[in-house]
């Protein structure tokens, strides 16, 4: 009977580490990549802008907001534990600018998120692929300088030198082959990371 309970105690606590090992591998930062609907998304979308491109960067005197923010689709990375999102951790916003011609543009990553982790890529190639699927045949971003050669490993090609809000820019174009439709942007795709680096996209792109 006793060693019947010790065993007993000696599997809960197995099956507990197991358990915890789950969840400190996968909740840390369980990504998804979509498109913004939730008054709270929108804000912390706008919030993580503002920190970017008007602190950080010193772009914008007080805000980035501008004429095509009314007609622009936002879309984000959220992270949260267990699958549940709270917290707004990358923004990208499109908009047609004439009919099958889409533009990107506001992409930014929080700076705890940089660098190792994709959250940029996934979401350019969020970017295009609800583009795609909305009847996009030609995508383009005027794109800061330091960023061009990530541009370049995504298949975008340059177009041409400009400024924009006096910073030097490249104009750049998708290849739209290398960008899957992206046919349910409100549900999106998991991007799944881990504190040491991204592990892996489970999408529900075409
Ligand atoms: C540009 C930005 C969105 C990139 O996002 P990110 O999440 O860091 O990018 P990713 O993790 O997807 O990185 C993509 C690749 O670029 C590399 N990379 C990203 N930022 C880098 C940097 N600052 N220096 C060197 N390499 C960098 C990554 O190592 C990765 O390389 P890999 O494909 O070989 O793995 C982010 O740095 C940012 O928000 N910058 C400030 C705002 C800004 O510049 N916006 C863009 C306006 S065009």
């Amino acid at each position: 009977m006793f060693i019947d309970e010790m065993n007993l105690d000696q599997m809960n606590l197995d099956q507990m580490n197991l358990v915890q090992m789950h969840i400190s591998q996968f909740s840390y930062s369980d990504c998804r990549i979509k498109l913004a609907v939730d008054d709270w998304e929108l804000q912390q979308a706008q919030a993580l802008r503002k920190a970017v491109f008007v602190v950080e960067q010193g772009i914008f005197q007080t805000s980035d907001h501008d004429l095509f923010d009314s007609s622009a689709d936002t879309l984000i990375a959220t992270i949260g534990m267990l699958g549940i999102p709270d917290a707004v951790v990358g923004t990208v916003r499109i908009h047609e600018q004439e009919p099958g011609v889409w533009v990107g543009s506001r992409l930014a990553v929080d700076c705890a998120f940089r660098a190792d982790k994709g959250l940029g890529k996934a979401l350019i190639r969020m970017a295009v692929g609800s583009a795609r699927a909305r009847g996009c045949k030609a995508f383009y971003a005027n794109v800061q300088v330091q960023n061009v050669a990530l541009f370049q490993k995504l298949g975008w090609h340059a177009v041409g030198e400009v400024t924009v809000h006096g910073v030097g820019h490249m104009f750049m174009q998708a290849n739209l082959n290398l960008f899957p439709v992206a046919r349910d942007p409100g549900c999106g795709f998991v991007h799944l990371i881990n504190p040491s680096g991204r592990v892996a996209s489970i999408g529900e792109m075409a």
